[in-house]
């Protein structure tokens, strides 16, 4: 697994495919494998690019207080200009989703197109930033196993697999204590961005998983009502995590918005 060290920190990320750049940004408490089906699915249209963020999953250990959407975003520009890479079609998951609309916001010229998937633009509300509050000291007071335990519930249909279950623990309860302590603070912090989402020009997809308790459906409709080019793929029966839960739909779905940016007259397969 390849590395890069960029601004104090060493990141991990993976790196496989032949083509245009696909960056795969992962949620919260997880890291890079979380794409590994994807990858798997889009290699022969992509090279895909999946990083373990700043003290996530084989990145380096951090003492960061708070890790901010900024924090991150910056990291992913950073990551980008070190492979030489101009644009990408950035991939983005729940907490990833809060970092690629930092992106969006700041550097719209690195996003070739935009796949949203089980995130929303919206800050989190009084009530979410004092949960966030509540799990820094569950985290610290009872551990990331029985935290981990807690979130599993959240973030995965009932009907989830027993091999999905296995690699969301796996993830979870091998992220760091302080990652995940900075990394909600982080999320509590991060702004409202959906004043941003009609400035998104480019091709955007918006996946969500028809039971997502975390960022429900209407949350993506939210987005797409405002987005100024964006699809819908709302998916039944899974959760908040789309891309282990239903991986041939999403990698369809990805398929799909990558098409729309293709020049007219290359045919790109939409099978999954
Ligand atoms: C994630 O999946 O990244 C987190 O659940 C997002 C959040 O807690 O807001």
């Amino acid at each position: 697994m390849p590395t890069i060290d960029v601004a104090g920190t060493t990141l991990h990320f993976l790196d496989r495919g032949e083509g245009p750049v696909a960056l795969f940004v992962h949620g919260f408490p997880l890291d890079s494998t979380m794409w590994l089906d994807q990858i798997e699915r889009l290699s022969d249209l992509r090279r895909c690019v999946a990083v373990d963020l700043r003290g996530f999953g084989r990145s380096s250990a951090v003492t960061d207080e708070v890790l901010t959407m900024e924090r991150h975003g910056e990291d992913l520009v950073a990551l980008l200009g070190a492979l030489g890479i101009e644009s990408a079609d950035v991939v983005a998951l729940s907490m990833g989703g809060y970092v690629a609309l930092y992106l969006a916001q700041v550097y719209p010229e690195l996003i070739r197109t935009l796949a949203l998937v089980d995130t929303r633009a919206a800050a989190d509300t009084s009530e979410g930033r004092a949960g966030r509050d509540e799990a820094v000291r569950r985290v610290l007071g009872e551990g990331r196993r029985s935290f981990a335990e807690g979130m599993l519930m959240v973030l995965v249909a009932p009907n989830a697999s027993v091999t999905t279950r296995a690699r969301m623990r796996s993830m979870m309860e091998g992220t760091r204590y302080e990652t995940m302590v900075a990394a909600l603070r982080g999320m509590r912090d991060r702004p409202d961005r959906t004043a941003i989402l009609a400035r998104i020009g480019v091709p955007t997809s918006v996946v969500v998983g028809e039971l997502d308790a975390v960022t429900p459906p209407a949350d993506a409709c939210t987005m797409a009502d405002v987005l100024p080019d964006a699809t819908v793929t709302v998916i039944e029966g899974a959760g908040h995590m789309t891309p282990l839960e239903a991986p041939d739909r999403v990698a369809t779905a990805l398929r799909r918005l990558w098409a729309r940016s293709e020049p007219a007259g290359i045919p790109v397969s939409t099978d999954a």
